[in-house]
């Protein structure tokens, strides 16, 4: 196994932190909704724009707002449906813009439309979602305060 030791370090400090942003009576199924997550990036606070979808079966996912393809904030408004890939029903979100249609579970671009990512881009970001009592949380990355210290002291 490649790089185990790295990715040993990166388990040990980083954890994942839910945060409540909606009610799951909030979000109309088979539909978007643009939502703010507040991340820590870098050591920084950071406001995130992402686009929660309810899909049938109450289940919830979140991918960047962001079209990778015009870096418009704008995959909330795009159109959710599904499409077979190895014989498994996947639910997809297609780009409003270009129609660029994405794997909702893993942000990966099933059908790039004919058109280029932004440098940079790619698929859609994607976070954690869970549904607790009715409200919808989203996990975001937290370095915790003792990999901040290691890394301090380090340089
Ligand atoms: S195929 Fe979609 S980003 Fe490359």
């Amino acid at each position: 196994m490649i790089g185990t030791a790295g990715s040993a370090v990166a388990d040990a400090t980083t954890a994942v932190e839910h945060r409540a942003i909606c009610a799951l009576t909030d979000l109309t199924p088979e539909r978007g909704a643009a939502a703010l997550l507040d991340e820590t990036i870098n050591g920084e606070p950071h406001r995130t724009q992402i686009a929660l979808v309810r899909v049938v079966g109450d289940t919830v996912f979140a991918v960047q707002q962001r079209d990778p393809v015009t870096g418009a904030n704008v995959m909330a408004r795009g159109l959710v449906g599904s499409r077979l890939v190895d014989g498994v029903e996947v639910p997809t979100l297609a780009s409003p813009l270009h129609k660029q249609v994405y794997d909702l579970r893993t942000g990966e671009c099933l059908d790039a439309a004919g058109k280029e990512p932004l440098p940079g881009e790619g698929g859609l970001r994607t976070w954690p979602v869970r549904v607790v009592d009715g409200v919808v949380e989203v996990g975001t990355p937290s370095v915790a305060p003792a990999a901040v210290a290691t890394e301090g002291s380090a340089s």
